[in-house]
């Protein structure tokens, strides 16, 4: 074996082209495939939900199995094999029937809730026992499949548990078989989001087959609870998380949920690593699902014909010269629909226009669904998952809506500056790292790329969205400027995965 090879097992609770939610899942199909390209070994680790069992990609039986202890009873296993779409990476698909194949779009029913039928979404309750069987399963996979890595990649906190199971049983297993094997391998947590911690009663500590000594506020404990971010927080040989100003904010009480302080310890271990964006799946130049596909030098002509879809799509009036502003995201409060929500009536009278593709939270299904009623022509909404309107509305809009109330980085403010739709964001996170506002300096000088807000109030978005309708209206050859100057930048996931490199070396001292 090459002695600089660095083996990575990239373990994530969603994978695109597997089963998505979010960014996440974008970011775990993406980054071990650019790791891949700059030579790494690496295989991918994550649940086999129903979706995955009735999706388009093959899934190959390896025969192995193993049992763990977990919730009182012994629990057996399998390990399903696959390979990242297009690659010879290699997936490793935990294989539970009970705990994964529950997934089922039709009765409301999710990877990590469901929603009843009265509309309210609840978490599974057996989610704490699900993840940390999770947890257990990847180490347990690993001598089966013989495949040692040298750093095992955790993503959010479904993967938490793993560096303490790694602690706490696979380096002290009395029989100690491959206790040298687990000693050797070194612990990366990702930060993707954190107000999603994975905090569950205490007395999931010995249902987890956790030792309670480890319930102490300084391990896994976070108010009473058991907190599986916070282990891998605790435990982890390195952390990052999705973007250097998120890595700031997170040290901060206003923006750490809490685990601020756990973080600010641990700062020096700490980076922020902006992710990057597949222009294999989104590049309005070779996006299959346009009517016509486009690059810098026929940006108007592919956007209006991409605009005029749209808008026939969602049974909007086809206005070439109306702003249409567009928005594709899970509807959850970090994405400041209240926001949206008391900008709507400005927007309307103005006679602007509004696509929103998403889902989540019931009240602001609620709310979309009555902006539609009372203006038809003008609100279109779909709340679903659509990949292909997803696509649509990346390139159809002339402006792109991310009001985040927060925003560890954001992926789709990357995929609009690719489609020359010129992202309106608050400057928060990952947003203020990737979309320069169009400040007469930054205009002057050819860097601006977009309208940024700062104070998380209706007035401040309101105002952004003006300046960028005015120079929509009133500017068109700056609007064009702005427009190139997005599709230029390269967000591709190179310069990211470089940074992961760097890291993982650094851990495995093989720089
Ligand atoms: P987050 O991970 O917080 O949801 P990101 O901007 O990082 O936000 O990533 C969102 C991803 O999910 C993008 O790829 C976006 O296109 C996709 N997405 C969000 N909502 C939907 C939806 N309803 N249908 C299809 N794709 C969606
Ligand atoms: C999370 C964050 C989002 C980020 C994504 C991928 O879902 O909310 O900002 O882009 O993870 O890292």
């Amino acid at each position: 074996m090459d002695p600089t090879l660095v083996r990575v097992l990239y373990v994530a609770s969603e994978v695109a082209g597997f089963a998505k939610t979010g960014g996440l899942a974008d970011v775990a199909a993406a980054l071990p495939r650019a790791l891949a390209e700059r030579g790494l070994d690496i295989a991918v680790a994550l649940p086999l939900y129903r979706c995955i069992r009735n999706g388009a990609e093959p899934l190959e039986a390896t025969g192995l199995s193993y049992r763990v202890h977990i919730g009182n009873r012994e629990v057996t296993g399998g390990i399903v094999r696959s390979q990242l779409p297009g690659t010879k990476i290699p997936v490793f698909l935990i294989e539970q029937p009970d705990y994964f194949e529950r997934d089922d779009p039709i009765q409301g029913a999710g990877l990590y809730h469901f929603t009843r039928p009265d509309g309210v979404t609840t978490d599974y309750t057996d989610n704490a026992l699900r993840f940390g069987f999770f947890c257990r399963a990847v180490l347990e996979a690993l001598p089966l499949l013989d495949f040692w890595p040298e750093v095992i990649h955790l993503n959010d906190w479904q993967t938490g548990l793993i560096p303490v199971y790694m602690r706490e049983i696979y380096t002290r297993h009395p029989l100690g078989e491959f206790k040298t094997e687990y000693s050797r391998i070194r612990t990366l947590c990702t930060v993707h989001n954190l107000a999603y911690q994975g905090a569950f009663p205490a007395d999931n500590v010995p249902l987890l087959g956790l030792p309670w000594k480890l319930f102490n506020f300084e391990e896994l404990e976070f108010y009473g609870h058991v907190n599986f971010l916070k282990a891998g927080l605790v435990f982890s040989d390195l952390l990052t998380t999705v973007s250097p100003t998120y890595a700031r904010e997170i040290q901060t009480p206003y923006f750490g949920c809490g685990l601020h302080g756990v973080l600010l310890h641990r700062s020096a271990q700490l980076t922020g690593i902006v992710n990057g964006a597949d222009y294999r799946i989104w590049c309005p130049a070779n996006d299959p699902f346009l009517k016509m596909r486009y690059d810098e030098s026929n940006v108007a002509e592919g956007k209006a014909t991409a605009k005029a879809d749209l808008q026939k799509s969602l049974e909007l009036d086809v206005e070439p010269q109306v702003p249409l502003l567009g928005m594709v995201s899970r509807l959850a409060d970090q994405k400041g629909l209240d926001l949206v929500n008391r900008a709507a009536a400005w927007l309307l009278q103005g006679g602007l226009q509004f696509a929103v593709l998403g889902q989540g939270d019931l009240r602001y299904h609620r709310m979309l669904t009555e902006l539609r009623r009372g203006h038809p022509r003008q609100v279109g909404i779909h709340l679903m998952q659509d990949e292909r309107l997803a696509h649509l509305i990346e390139a159809g809009a002339d402006m792109f809506l991310m009001p985040s109330l927060y925003e560890p980085c954001g992926l789709s403010q990357l995929y609009s500056l690719k489609y020359g739709t010129v992202p309106v964001v608050r400057a928060t996170g990952g947003l203020v790292d990737t979309v320069v506002d169009a400040t007469e300096v930054h205009l002057a000088a050819g860097t601006a790329t977009g309208f940024a807000f700062v104070p998380y109030t209706a007035e401040a978005f309101l105002g952004a969205i003006k300046r960028a309708v005015t120079m929509f209206r009133d500017r068109p050859e700056q609007w064009r400027s702005l427009q190139r100057t997005g599709m230029q930048q390269d967000w591709s996931w190179n310069r990211s995965a470089a940074a992961y490199e760097r890291l993982y070396r650094a851990m495995v001292g093989a720089i």
